[in-house]
């Protein structure tokens, strides 16, 4: 184990209610009081599955997810904002589009590779950005990574993400997507550009859904009541403040505090000027408008992942799967549009392919498998995602993405 690892694995054991006391021992930890967290429970419920491989969807992961986390790192994953209406619009929408399934088609086979950039993917469903990883498991982004490689599966990666870009390529055996907060620094975005071109990644996926801190409700009452004492992880309030950043892989070397990387100033100009220096593709990651779509292609970006950040962002209230159809309709077909929000079924992967994105993106249920079985975990959800997309497609008469167009879906 190197050192990095082995400071890693220690962190999250402090941070564990089912290691606790160990965690607490080894890491300097004030011990978790008892009863902290549902794992604090020796005997897991009966009804938890054991192993990646007996999940049978993914909130089998879920259940085991929230069972081992204690309740503040559930509840930083978990959170919605304000009454969280946005976080359930993401995935009851979904339960609102119906399938229009063709009869007496051969499916003997089903086809559902798609093409992006010129990069062909075995299926249309890709790993979100998704930060902090290490609140979840010992194997961070690492363990998503191996998870990936077992796939091929593409994988973005968080800027503030608990593994540098270069561990994560590696472990993924090939460069990620690289996912980068806009910064009211010029010097920081291009110091993390180019750490991300030098790992090889091959698209800057530029996240413009959070100009200012939102309200996580959940995510404050949860660690409100997890008795650990997470200064040992997070140092005080003040020291969270000012070293959030600069604790992270990406920002070795940058100081700078939250409310500076939150760049509430940032306008089209900022897209502009990124295109400018980004020798790869770049995407935007958080638009739900035509409008916004529209300004995009002028930028000359590269592709749209259409996002409410997973109902963390600003309390909308619109699914980010009723967001698609316009932003679809304002590129024509010009870009890439992915989406992401809600997904938890290949039913809902095949409901975006036919309001026309081109590949899904899920964020919760990678990082609840990981959570619940590190790398394994993610695999199974990968796996099940794909096998029931390709189930889906069957049983719609639907055999190759071409032919999942606007007419194999209704609206309830
Ligand atoms: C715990 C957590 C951390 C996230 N961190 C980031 C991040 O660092 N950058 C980013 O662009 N989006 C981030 N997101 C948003 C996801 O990339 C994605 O938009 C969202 O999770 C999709 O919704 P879903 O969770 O319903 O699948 C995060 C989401 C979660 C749940």
């Amino acid at each position: 184990m190197s050192l990095e690892s082995r400071r890693a694995f220690l962190r999250f054991l402090a941070g564990s209610p089912l290691f606790a006391g160990l965690g607490a021992a080894l890491a300097g930890c004030r011990p978790a009081a008892k009863g902290n967290g549902a794992a604090a429970a020796a005997e897991p419920p009966p009804d938890l599955v054991g192993s990646a491989t007996e999940a049978l969807d993914v909130f089998d992961l879920r259940a085991v997810a929230q069972h081992k986390l204690p309740p503040a790192h559930w509840g930083y994953m978990a959170t919605g904002v304000d009454g969280e209406a946005t976080l359930r619009a993401n995935e009851e929408a979904f339960a609102r589009l119906y399938l229009r399934p063709r009869r007496l088609v051969d499916v003997t086979t089903v086809d559902p590779r798609v093409t992006i950039f010129g990069r062909e993917w075995p299926a249309p469903i890709a790993l979100c950005p998704v930060s902090g990883q290490l609140a979840f498991h010992p194997e961070r982004e690492l363990g998503s990574a191996r998870a990936a490689r077992a796939s091929d599966t593409l994988q973005m990666l968080s800027t503030v993400a608990t593994s540098g870009v270069e561990e994560v390529s590696a472990a993924r055996g090939e460069p990620v997507w690289y996912q980068l907060y806009p910064t009211g620094r010029w010097d920081v975005t291009q110091a993390l550009v180019r750490r991300a071109e030098a790992a090889g990644c091959p698209a800057i996926v530029l996240t413009v859904d959070l100009p200012v801190d939102s309200n996580r409700l959940t995510a404050a009452r949860l660690a409100r009541q997890d008795a650990r004492d997470c200064t040992v992880c997070h140092g005080t309030a003040e020291q969270r403040e000012s070293t959030y950043f600069a604790r992270k892989p990406m920002f070795t070397g940058i100081t700078l505090g939250r409310g500076e990387m939150r760049a509430s100033a940032l306008t089209w100009e900022f897209v502009q000027r990124l295109r400018g220096i980004t020798r790869g593709r770049l995407l935007l990651k958080g638009l739900v408008t035509r409008e916004d779509a529209a300004r995009a292609l002028q930028a000359g970006v590269d592709g749209i992942i259409v996002s409410n950040h997973g109902g963390r962002a600003e309390e909308s209230g619109r699914a980010t799967i009723d967001s698609l159809p316009e932003v679809v309709a304002a590129v024509g077909g010009r870009i890439p549009v992915l989406m992401d929000g809600g997904v938890r079924r290949g039913t809902d992967v095949f409901k975006a392919l036919a309001r026309g994105a081109t590949a899904v993106c899920v964020g919760r249920p990678y990082v609840w498998g990981l959570a619940a079985f590190g790398h394994a975990g993610v695999e199974r959800v990968i796996t099940l995602l794909r096998a029931e997309l390709a189930r889906t497609m069957q049983l719609a008469g639907t055999p190759a993405l071409r032919d999942i167009g606007p007419s194999a879906i209704g609206n309830a």
